[in-house]
């Protein structure tokens, strides 16, 4: 398919990007590079370096070599939830008002597909875990609010306009594929910031919280490999059914804790990494974890790097690969 990877020069993007080459797509990354990096685009994409506002129009009508692109695969957000807190307008205009963008893009030139990046941060505080598609939708900050109202409005564009949508709902998103891996200029995640550690670019790590109601004491989270992650776009496009939204959620279907993180990383590393409790962060949820039940029925997918350590090896390899080590 001839297909358009908005925000293809960042984290998941740009492995997504990268897998999608490599099946024989023909792929057009459009990157405004304000969190993302040209040498994150993949061997054999094209990359526009340009906003979604101000080039959407354009980059459809000039489709891949002429011909009208078969899909948009849309990465492009704002992600910090943090932030989101403190600037929201950032994040309605940045997430909400360039999505509506791109979907007025897409009727006005006849895109059929659209692959949409959404967050378990969509739920909030969860009743039930793990959590389902059927679960309440109350998110907790303004980055998970964002990406619900695109959910909704995905929703009403599929219905009314026959666009083939499927909504995918990361979980915790880590590891790393080769040369695509995980660098933001503010790391708030914790695999990155532990592995920093490790590396002497930090001196420990803060653990946001002890006395959590899980085993032992700290945030349990659904940690997925991001080639996982990137191999349910791939089915997710072959599924995507003209006037339907599907919503997936995807995560590996276990809880690791974070504690349980930075032994793994300390046995993947050799590393001691200090680590210090603090007080806990504000809009953490004790325990987040996914059923991707219905990812598995519908898309026949299933996560193939699910062990912990493996995940933080990749991520590892990729760190020290960036710091020349
Ligand atoms: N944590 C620490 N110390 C740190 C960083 C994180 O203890 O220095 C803890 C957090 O409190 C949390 C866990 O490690 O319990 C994971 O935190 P991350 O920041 O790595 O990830 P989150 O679970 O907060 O965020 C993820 C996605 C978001 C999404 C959110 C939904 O990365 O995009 O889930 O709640 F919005």
């Amino acid at each position: 398919m001839k297909l358009l990877v908005t925000g293809g020069a960042g984290y998941v993007g740009s492995v997504c990007a990268a897998r999608l080459v490599e099946s024989g797509h023909d792929v057009v990354v459009l990157d405004d590079l304000s969190t993302g990096h040209a040498d994150a685009v993949p061997d054999g994409a094209r990359l526009v370096e340009a906003g979604i506002d101000e080039a959407i129009g354009d980059v459809l009508a000039a489709g891949f070599d002429g011909a009208g692109f078969d899909g948009v695969l849309h990465f492009a957000a704002k992600s910090l939830v943090g932030e989101s807190m403190q600037d929201p307008a950032k994040y309605w205009q940045g997430n909400v008002v360039t999505s509506l963008r791109l979907l007025d893009a897409m009727r006005e030139h006849g895109t059929p597909r659209l692959v949409f990046s959404s967050t378990a941060a969509t739920y909030g505080e969860p009743d039930e875990v793990p959590i389902a598609e059927t679960a309440p939708t109350r998110p907790t900050n303004t980055y998970g609010a964002t990406k619900l109202a695109i959910d909704h409005a995905i929703t009403s564009y599929a219905a009314a306009h026959g666009l083939a949508a499927v909504s995918l709902r990361y979980f915790n998103v880590a590891g790393a594929y080769g040369r695509f891996g995980e660098r933001h200029g503010v790391e708030t995640h914790l695999i990155p910031i532990v592995l920093q550690v490790a590396m002497g670019r930090r001196e420990r790590v803060q653990v946001y919280g002890d006395d959590w109601p899980t085993d032992d004491g700290t945030c349990v989270r659904d940690y997925i490999h991001v080639v996982d992650l990137a191999d349910a776009h791939l089915r997710a496009l072959a599924h995507a059914a003209a006037g339907e939204h599907r919503i997936y959620n995807l995560g590996n279907g276990m809880g690791f804790s974070v504690r349980q993180v930075v032994e793994a990383c300390r046995e993947v590393t050799g590393h001691p990494i200090p680590a210090d409790v603090a007080p806990r962060r504000a809009g953490d949820p004790a325990v987040l974890v996914a059923s991707s039940e219905r990812a598995r029925t519908e898309l026949g997918w299933k996560p193939e790097r699910v062990d912990l350590a493996g995940i933080v090896r990749d991520a590892w390899d990729f760190t020290r690969a960036q710091q020349g080590a």
